[in-house]
C-alpha cells in the first residue's frame, strides 16, 4: 500500500516539470488539501526540491539521489545474483563492515554508506568519504579458491566499475580511463579508487575477499581537502548533474559487471581485459613507477599484458614487467 507521500511523487514525476494545484492533487489520490501539504513538506525534508506558489501550485524541481537498498536487492535477485544488500549512513570503512556481514553470516554482501569515517584507500592512505555525494560501497565473500585464484580482481573492478560509469553517466559513451591498475579517471581528473582485501592464507581452505570501491559522484559540498584539490574530482563536475537515482545505477552495473567478469567465461574474461586495455591511461606515457619496497624507477609504458600487468621499457632500451606498484605520469 503506497503511501500519500509516494503517491504525491509519483503524480509529481509523471508530468515532468509542470506545475498541479494542491486541489488536483487531493482529488487524484483521494486525500485532503492538508494531506498532500504534509507529504510535500516530508518530501521536501528528504531532500526533494519542489517549488510550491501561489495560484500555480506545486512542481518538482530536483529528485534527490538516495540509495534504494530495497531496489538494489530486488534488482540484482532478478539478475540471478546472490548478495545480500546493507545501507548504512555512517560506517568507519565499507571493507570493514562487509568483512564482519560474510565472516558472520558466511553470505555474500553488498554493503555501502552515505558516509565513512575511517574510508581508506591505498598504501594505508585515507579516502575521503563526505556524506552523501559518492558512491561507498563494498563487495564481500567467501570462497574456497585460493587467493591467488582472485590475482586480477582489483583490475577487474576496475573495468566493471569504468563500464557501469560510461553506460550510466555517459549513455554508454566511452568517457573513463584507467589508471593501472586501480583508478578512474575522467580528463585528468580521478573520480574513483578500489582498494581490493583478502583475508586467508594461500593454504586455507576459505578466504574472504573484499572489493571496496569509492566513486566521487559529486562534487563535495565542501570542495575536495586541500591535498586532493589538484587531483581528485567528480563524475558530474560541479553544477552538472542528472536527477535522481544515479548512485543506485551505477552501484547495480558494478555488481553486474563484476559478476559477469568473475564467472570465468571466455568472451566475459575478454570483455574485461579489453576494457582494461583499452581504457588505459599510462600507455605511452613516461611515467614514474613507485615499488612497494620503497625504491622507483622511470620508464615508458608500452601497455598492458594479459595478466593486467603494466609493460614498460626503460631509458636504455631493455623491458620490464610490473605486477604491482603505484605509478605516476611525470609531466615534462
Ligand atoms: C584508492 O584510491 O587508493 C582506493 C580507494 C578505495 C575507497 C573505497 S570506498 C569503499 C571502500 N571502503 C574503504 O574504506 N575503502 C574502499
Amino acid at each position: 500500500m503506497l503511501k500519500t507521500k509516494d503517491k504525491v511523487l509519483s503524480i509529481l514525476k509523471e508530468i515532468q516539470g509542470d506545475f498541479i494545484s494542491g486541489q488536483d492533487i487531493a482529488e487524484k489520490i483521494f486525500v485532503t488539501r492538508a494531506a498532500v501539504w504534509k507529504a510535500i513538506k516530508a518530501l521536501k525534508d528528504e531532500g526533494y526540491d519542489i517549488d510550491a506558489v501561489t495560484n500555480r501550485g506545486y512542481r518538482l524541481r530536483y529528485v534527490p539521489d538516495l540509495i534504494d537498498e530495497r531496489k538494489i536487492q530486488d534488482i540484482l535477485q532478478n539478475c540471478g545474483i546472490d548478495l545480500k544488500v546493507f545501507h548504512y549512513d555512517q560506517v568507519l570503512s565499507t571493507n570493514d563492515t562487509a568483512l564482519k556481514i560474510v565472516k558472520e553470516n558466511n553470505s555474500s554482501a553488498l554493503v555501502i554508506a552515505e558516509t565513512q569515517t575511517n574510508g581508506r584507500g591505498r598504501r594505508g592512505r585515507e579516502f575521503y568519504s563526505p556524506e552523501s555525494t559518492g558512491l561507498y560501497m563494498s563487495i564481500s565473500f567467501c570462497t574456497d579458491k585460493s587467493i591467488l585464484y582472485y590475482r586480477n580482481i582489483t583490475a577487474m573492478a576496475a573495468s566493471a566499475t569504468a563500464l557501469a560509469i560510461d553506460d550510466v553517466v555517459f549513455d554508454g559513451a566511452d568517457t573513463t580511463k584507467i589508471k593501472w591498475v586501480n583508478d578512474i579517471f575522467i580528463d585528468q581528473s580521478k573520480v574513483a579508487g578500489i582498494l581490493t582485501e583478502c583475508y586467508g592464507a594461500l593454504e586455507d581452505e576459505y578466504n574472504y575477499i573484499v572489493i571496496g570501491i569509492g566513486i566521487n559522484v559529486y562534487a563535495p559540498k565542501k570542495d575536495f581537502p586541500k591535498e586532493l584539490k589538484n587531483i581528485a574530482g567528480a563524475v558530474f563536475s560541479r553544477g552538472k548533474s542528472k536527477d535522481g537515482d544515479i548512485r543506485n545505477q551505477i552501484g547495480i552495473s558494478i555488481v553486474k559487471y563484476l559478476c559477469s567478469f568473475l564467472k570465468n567465461e571466455k568472451s566475459l574474461n575478454m570483455k574485461c581485459l579489453d576494457t582494461y586495455k583499452k581504457k588505459s591511461f599510462l600507455i605511452g606515457n613516461y611515467v614514474k613507477i613507485n615499488s612497494f619496497n620503497g625504491n622507483h624507477t622511470y620508464a615508458y609504458v608500452d601497455g598492458i599484458s594479459d595478466e593486467y600487468e603494466l609493460l614498460v621499457t626503460y631509458d636504455d632500451g631493455s623491458k620490464g614487467i610490473f605486477n604491482s606498484g603505484e605509478v605516476s605520469v611525470v609531466k615534462y
